[in-house]
């Protein structure tokens, strides 16, 4: 596949499972922040290499609702890690026009944490560049729970039954963190991992997945590229056989 039928071929929207911080660095005998560190600026590098390539979405599953259970000492790191990365990269996002978003359950997070992330919000809204998601304090089942409970909120439903009979694929989907962010494409996942991890349990629905066995941040652009080309090359059938003419792409 040559260049241009990859880009003819660009998935919209991109999510990464940034997996094996904490192996990059047991290999180098470092602690583990120096993996997450390191893994910071993988991220930023594949934040700058999909705004430049032409992606419209990208989803960082920075951190769980399973990683609380990891030594507080490290989830104290990775968010003051990422709350110093926001109010960095505030001008590197608006000189590239990227807008950034957030999903995941905000009432676990503590009030800094969330002021830093409804700044960054507020400070790209405006932006048609890349969207990068940033996936904090997100478990996809907590989400589909989320979107369930907000669906029963809304609806005026009289009776159980009637509440039951309207909730459709489209309802729930509306009521997920960012309804209007298209489902994932392609999900790239490092460290050799074949796991699901609980990131967009529902979006996910029909991603391809790329897997490296690469640790993330050793994780380069030409490995992003690389996923990008592994892309291009699938036949996406979303359920329908090759000869249904159903395929899309
Ligand atoms: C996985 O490695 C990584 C994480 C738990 C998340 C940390 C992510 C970053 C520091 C990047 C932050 C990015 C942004 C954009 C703020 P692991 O610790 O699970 O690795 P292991 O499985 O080898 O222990």
């Amino acid at each position: 596949m040559n260049a241009k039928e990859i880009n003819d071929k660009l998935p919209r929207h991109v999510g990464i499972i940034m997996d094996g911080n904490g192996r990059w660095a047991a290999r180098r005998g470092a602690a583990r922040t120096n993996g997450h560190t390191e893994g910071l600026k993988a991220a930023r590098r594949v934040v700058e290499r999909a705004s430049l390539r032409g992606i419209h979405y990208l989803t960082l599953f920075v951190f769980s609702t399973e990683n609380w259970k990891r030594a507080a000492s490290e989830v104290d790191f990775i968010m003051s890690l990422v709350k110093r990365h926001l109010m960095r990269e505030l001008d590197f996002y608006r000189e590239n026009h990227i807008r950034i978003r957030h999903t995941g359950d905000t009432s676990g997070l503590a009030p800094d944490i969330i002021a830093e992330i409804d700044e960054a919000r507020r400070g790209t809204k405006g932006f048609d560049g890349l969207q990068v998601i940033l996936a904090l304090n997100y478990g996809g089942r907590n989400e589909i729970i989320r979107a369930a409970r907000r669906f029963l909120r809304q609806t005026a439903a009289a009776s159980s039954d009637e509440a039951a009979a309207a909730l459709t694929e489209e309802e729930l989907s509306r009521c997920l963190d960012n309804p209007d962010v298209p489902d994932p494409d392609l999900i790239i996942r490092t460290a050799g991992e074949f796991r699901v991890s609980n990131f967009l349990l529902w979006e996910a629905a029909y991603a391809e997945y790329f897997i490296t066995d690469k640790f993330w941040p050793d994780f380069s652009i030409d490995d992003f590229d690389a996923a990008l080309a592994f892309y291009a090359a699938r036949e996406r059938r979303f359920g329908a056989n090759s000869e249904s003419g159903a395929a899309v792409q």
